[in-house]
């Protein structure tokens, strides 16, 4: 694939208050070496498809060395690639290819918990209870007369409890699963370790970092229980996630952290930036992680969140916008990530989960803000619900029957054949399989194509980054036009841009907002007018 005009990197510090971010789950999205595992090459190799999308920056999840428990998600060095995805010569070979196309690069960290094959785990279980190696994490006795029962009620994320016992009796704390220890945030060498894991990724040119459960580092002074559990009341603790609060998330101190680590951030030149993913009470709350002293962005799920509905929309929308005026950062849409059921599937999975997702597309991509893109979205990919059991991966699956492997299915490029170019040429590996039916939903089966998913994406892109209404993260209008539509504007140099959404159901007349300029169904003109088809949504421009 050609690229023309190659860019480089824009010198404005500001990138990330309107860029597009393109979410690569580094695993899963191009195997350059045919072992079925995509890789950092395989990232490289495919930058010019990613410019020619039209994003402006990826964020990669992790790639450090790890035993791959959780997806990499369990570090066992920060400062090292795993052989699986490459080295670490492979990762400045990607970073300075996608600068020179005019791509930032954001990594993942992951400041909450190490691998339990991490070497200060490792001292930690040999150097036994009361010792400083043990300090580093949340060791602690156990209740009952042997000290048999887990030292509070706190539950894993992943299901079952947030506690294993050592065999010298002690317990350790592990708010995901057992492999993935917490950290002591109240230990300087904790601190100290990962301000320099920062720099060190800093120096090689990252651009930014996405913090894993940026939320958690803290934990309530004495370990308190939360006081219910799903032994009591068959009620998963998680569920609290994001709507009320647990004394081991959202802790105020957790702040302090990044106080410390802005200042790290702003030392280097060219905008270097942070986002949070974070899980807070309120959204007020959620907004505390954002200033000019702290984070640059937090992730918004509630968006993710919505339901395919006008006023389910509309309610985030202004939600998410009243808070990003207060804190003076921009808002970050999602619709879908590593975590979460595909919105194609979420929306109701078929030709009308795909109507509606499209259409949600170009909602998200003409708020202002910062928009994250999860890697084959742009081609309309659903949910892979029928992976066989024993294929899958995520933790989580054996606790709780729930698994996030259906939206990690490697992507599809081209071909005839499973994995359909997800490896080098004639390789037939890939560590999730893709369904047969993605073979018309290749990269290369919709390049090119008129109406294909890829294409609109490609041009909502384009029109967002070109447009000066879309330019820069100023407000919106909301147009009252009718019950089931979503409507707003925005305004630039004499140009207005309305964004016009149909959840209701039947084709709707839409007239005195100009000429269409993308829409994500076939628009018909109707008296001067154009009539917009259910599930879909459409831009008009008026100059
Ligand atoms: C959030 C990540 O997105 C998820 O994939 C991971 O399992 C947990 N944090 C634990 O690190």
């Amino acid at each position: 694939m050609t690229v023309s005009n190659p860019s480089p990197l824009t010198s404005d510090a500001d990138w990330w208050r309107s860029a597009v971010v393109y979410q690569v789950y580094v695993r899963s999205f191009a195997d350059s070496n045919g072992d079925g595992i995509g890789d950092l090459q395989g990232i490289r190799e495919r930058l010019p498809y990613l410019r020619e999308l039209g994003v402006d920056a990826l964020w990669l999840t992790p790639f450090y060395t790890s035993p791959m428990v959780d997806g990499g998600y369990d570090v066992a060095d920060y400062r090292d690639v795993d052989p699986m995805f490459g080295t670490l010569g492979d990762f400045e070979a990607m970073i300075t290819d996608a600068h020179a196309l005019g791509l930032r690069i954001i990594v993942d960290i992951v400041p909450n918990h190490t691998s339990d094959r991490h070497p200060w785990f490792q001292a930690a279980l040999a150097a036994g209870p009361g010792s400083a190696e043990r300090e580093r994490y949340l060791f602690a006795d156990g209740k009952g007369e042997h000290g048999e029962q887990p030292p509070n009620d706190w539950e894993s994320i992943f299901g079952g409890p947030a506690w294993t016992r050592v065999p010298d009796g002690q317990w350790y704390l592990h708010l995901f699963d057992p492999a993935q220890p917490d950290l002591n945030w109240r230990h300087p060498q904790v601190r100290a370790e990962f301000e320099d894991v920062l720099r060190f990724w800093l120096d090689r040119g990252v651009d930014g970092f996405r913090i894993d459960v940026a939320h958690g580092m803290i934990k309530a002074e004495g370990l308190p229980d939360v006081g219910f559990s799903s032994m009591t009341t068959g009620r998963r603790q998680s569920e609290l996630l994001g709507k009320g609060r647990l004394p081991y998330f959202d802790q105020d101190e957790v702040h302090d952290i990044y106080r410390a680590w802005r200042p790290i951030l702003d030392s280097y030149p060219g905008g270097r930036m942070a986002v949070a993913e974070a899980w807070a009470e309120t959204p007020q709350r959620l907004a505390r992680y954002i200033g000019p002293d702290e984070l640059h962005q937090a992730f918004s799920f509630d968006f993710l969140d919505a339901t395919w509905s006008a006023d389910s929309f509309r309610k985030v929308v202004d939600t998410a916008l009243a808070e990003s005026t207060i804190v003076g950062a921009p808002t970050t849409w999602v619709l879908s990530n590593h975590d979460r059921q595909r919105h194609v599937t979420r929306y109701g999975d078929g030709d009308v989960g795909l109507r509606r997702a499209r259409a949600a597309a170009l909602l998200m991509l003409a708020l202002p803000g910062c928009a994250y893109l999860y890697q084959g979205e742009e081609l309309g990919l659903p949910e892979v619900l029928d992976l066989p059991d024993e294929l899958r991966q995520d933790p989580a699956f054996l606790r709780t029957g729930e698994s996030r492997d259906g939206c990690r299915v490697p992507i599809p490029w081209s071909g005839d054949l499973a994995p359909y170019g997800f490896g080098p040429a004639g390789s037939e590996l890939s560590w999730l399989p893709a369904p047969t039916t993605w073979r018309a939903l290749s990269v290369a089966a919709q390049a090119g194509v008129p109406g294909s998913t890829l294409e609109l994406y490609r041009a909502a892109l384009r029109i967002r980054h070109q447009h000066p209404a879309l330019a820069g993260t100023g407000g919106i209008t909301w147009q009252e036009i009718g019950p089931g539509l979503l409507a707003f504007s925005r305004h630039a140099d004499g140009s207005t841009l309305t964004c016009v959404v149909n959840t209701g159901d039947s084709a709707v007349r839409v007239d005195g907002h100009g000429t269409p300029i993308v829409a994500s169904e076939a628009l018909t003109e109707q008296d001067g007018g154009h009539l917009l088809p259910v599930d879909s949504a459409a831009w008009f421009e008026r100059r």
